[in-house]
């Protein structure tokens, strides 16, 4: 099973992605994620985004593109890929067609997250993830069971990211306004479409998207 989990910044998608991955086996395929481990690294592909990300503004198509078909041909993606921020414009969308067309694979679903705008930047600003194994933390909506240690790994050692600051997290908003939410409709003429209430509690939304997949 393929999907694509579509939401503004904040909407959850991460959340709910990596909930999956690891109930379903399924892959999480993060665009974001990725590009910030370019940055990380410093590879050239993390030199060109870096301005861009910091800015909130979109990476162009053919970057992004690429590093999802890299990404589809690894063999954790078997059981089913998760497009978690990906695709982000209508190009995107078509270039994501063909790169799984070209695998023999198909979209089975495309998951709207339903949220309000004006409560996600509080929940993108209250955000953090541990440095050491990634799993993602909020201020107030999800805090690690003991103060300053990961539930995961046990870790101390936590960072936010440089692009959740209220600024750049209005122009991630407008971006996802002006070019993600018009791919909507064509997947709506596909019959594709599944909207789930974003603003749940995070069980809840899970729940809703468990119960699409499993045919419910
Ligand atoms: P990306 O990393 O994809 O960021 P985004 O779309 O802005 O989305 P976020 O990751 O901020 O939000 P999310 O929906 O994953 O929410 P989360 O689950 O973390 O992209 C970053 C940048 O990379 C872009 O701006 C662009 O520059 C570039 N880029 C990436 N992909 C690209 C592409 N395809 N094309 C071009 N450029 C691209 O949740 C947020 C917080 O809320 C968390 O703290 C969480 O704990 C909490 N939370 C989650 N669900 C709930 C809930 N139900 N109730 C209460 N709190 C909740
Ligand atoms: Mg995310």
């Amino acid at each position: 099973m393929n999907i694509i989990l579509l939401g503004p910044p904040g909407a959850g998608k991460g959340t709910q992605a990596s909930r999956l991955e690891a109930e379903r086996g399924m892959a999480q395929l993060s665009t974001g994620d990725m590009l910030r481990a370019a940055v990380k690294a410093g590879t050239p592909t993390g030199i060109k985004a870096k301005a861009v990300m910091d800015a909130g503004e979109l990476v162009s198509d053919d970057i992004v593109s690429g590093i999802i078909g890299e990404r589809l041909d690894m063999a954790d993606t078997a059981k089913g890929a998760i497009f978690d921020g990906y695709p982000r414009t209508a190009a995107q969308a078509e270039l994501l067609d063909a790169l799984l067309a070209e695998r023999g694979r198909k979209l089975d679903y495309v998951i709207e997250l339903v949220v309000d705008e004006d409560a996600l930047v509080e929940r993108i600003t209250g955000r953090f993830t541990c440095a050491n194994c990634g799993t993602g933390y909020h201020d107030k909506f999800k805090l690690p069971k003991v103060e300053g240690t990961c539930d995961v790994c046990g870790s101390h050692d936590f960072k936010r990211r440089p692009d959740d600051n209220e600024e750049t997290v209005r122009t991630r908003m407008a971006e996802y306004r002006a070019k993600t939410a018009p791919i909507l409709p064509l997947y709506e003429a596909r019959g594709l479409v599944r909207r789930v209430d974003g603003m749940a509690d995070m069980d809840e939304v899970g729940a809703q998207i468990a119960a699409i997949l499993d045919g419910q």
